[in-house]
């Protein structure tokens, strides 16, 4: 049976919050090149959104990882999958995910890419659950933050469904 989805931000509401932070990176980044670096697959649909909102020179690069662990926990040990096709040296890379939740995946990977030496790494994420942080991590341009309900849409998935919802929205079961 199909579930029920309720509208927590809708497509306007995003959208418009996507072209803020895609001005305010203009803005932060000007005379410089932007690497995006998204991780796989939930970022990618903020990614290019962002991605066509940013006015200085972009790059992009993928990366797919699986945190080891339950199904609705992850243990903050990240295995990659996809590795990056491009070296990261020298260059102001911005971490593009979907959410940051308990933050053990975006710690783990953080630290995994400043090895990479980026002239500089920051984290973009579409949605932020402060309450359920476990590990430190800092968000440099956050979309909004929600409280602790389970989303989906805009690359979010419910067992793989639900990712090219335009807008965010929680599954009512
Ligand atoms: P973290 O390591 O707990 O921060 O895990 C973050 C990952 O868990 C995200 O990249 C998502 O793939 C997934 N996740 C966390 N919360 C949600 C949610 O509300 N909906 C869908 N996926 C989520
Ligand atoms: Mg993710």
């Amino acid at each position: 049976m199909a579930e029920k989805i309720r509208v927590m931000l809708s497509e306007t509401e995003v959208d418009k919050r996507i072209d803020a932070i895609g001005e305010q990176i203009s803005h932060d980044y000007a005379g410089k090149q932007v690497h995006l670096v998204c991780v796989l697959k939930g970022g990618a649909f903020f990614m290019c959104e962002l991605a066509k909102r940013i006015s200085v020179p972009v790059s992009l690069d993928f990366m797919s990882v699986s945190s080891y662990g339950g199904a609705t926990t992850s243990s903050g040990v990240v295995r990659i999958v996809k590795d990056l096709d491009e070296s990261l040296d020298g260059k102001d890379v911005i971490v593009v995910e979907d959410i940051v939740d308990s933050g053990r995946t975006l710690n783990y990977l953080l630290n995994l890419l400043k090895e990479r030496k980026p002239k500089s790494l920051k984290l973009c994420t579409l949605l932020d659950k402060p309450d359920r942080r476990v590990e430190h991590v800092l968000v440099d341009y956050t979309g909004f933050q929600i409280p602790d309900e389970f989303v989906v849409g805009y690359g979010l998935d419910y067992d793989q469904k639900y990712r090219n919802l335009p807008y965010i929205g929680v599954v009512e079961l």
